[in-house]
């Protein structure tokens, strides 16, 4: 039975203090979480004063991106080190803004899954088609490439320890979500992909979410599909409200 996480994605929104006022809060409302792993993913000013508010709690902190080197003459980068020293435990990559507006590649995310699998941090690989890629039945072909390249080289030992967000492009941020029978149709072709690339064991292990436009009201059914262990949520996890509503839900559906 894989734990459940879900993750909070915020993008280029909220500056610290807003990002600890809203940690405070949320907090509270997840005093009775168990089940469910829940990560939030402020912008890096917020992780430190967020670290602090979380001590304590089973809430846990991503960054958004890091560099594949522990330190260097690389302006405007942050490493999987300093990540770690400011309170996280996972990282997202490759997220499809980063791939669409900064240059990211199957080979950037590659570098990056592995230096922060060195650090000991968790990966988050988002992988997603494009509309024109979907509408031209290329669906499978660009999600095999980018989860076979983004995890070349990663050892046995360390596979356990990955995430993958399967997040159609077409539905990040647009209100447009995937139907649930597409997302756990990729969602199962990336479980078979695993167990080709490590084996039948460690695929059953790694965790899949699914991304794009989930919401309070839809995220129960994209759960309850087998292959989708959790969801990584944008516009939705910005609010405390309704990110806690998400989160109780996932809960709800594991305890009944
Ligand atoms: P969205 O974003 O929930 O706002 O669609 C998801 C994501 O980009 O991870």
């Amino acid at each position: 039975m894989r734990r459940p996480i879900i993750a909070g994605n915020w993008k280029m929104y909220k500056t610290p203090q807003e990002a600890v006022e809203f940690v405070v809060q949320f907090k509270e409302k997840m005093a009775d979480i168990y089940e469910t792993d829940v990560i939030l993913a402020p912008p890096f000013p917020a992780l430190v004063p967020m670290k602090e508010k979380i001590v304590g709690t089973d809430i846990k902190l991503a960054g958004q991106n890091a560099h594949w080197e522990s330190e260097g003459a690389f302006t405007g980068e942050v490493s999987p080190l300093m990540l770690v020293d400011a309170g996280c435990r996972y990282v997202i990559i490759g997220h499809s803004e980063r791939r669409q507006f900064f240059g990211e590649t199957n080979i950037t995310a590659n570098k990056k899954v592995r230096a922060v699998l060195d650090h000991g941090l968790n990966p988050i690989l988002c992988v997603g088609e494009t509309l024109e890629e979907r509408e031209t039945k290329q669906t499978e072909a660009v999600i095999a490439e980018q989860v076979e390249q983004g995890l070349k080289g990663i050892e046995l030992e360390s596979a356990a320890s990955l995430v993958l967000a399967y997040e159609p492009v077409w539905a990040i941020g647009t209100g447009v979500t995937a139907k649930v029978d597409d997302a756990q149709q990729v969602n199962a072709f990336i479980r078979e992909l695993l167990s080709k690339i490590f084996n039948v064991d460690l695929a059953e292990k790694i965790r899949l979410q699914y991304g794009g436009s989930v919401k309070a009201d839809n995220i129960s059914e994209i759960l309850a599909k087998p292959d989708v262990d959790g969801a990584l949520v944008g516009g939705a996890s910005l609010d405390v409200e309704g990110f806690a509503e998400m989160i109780w839900k996932c809960e709800e559906a594991l305890t009944v």
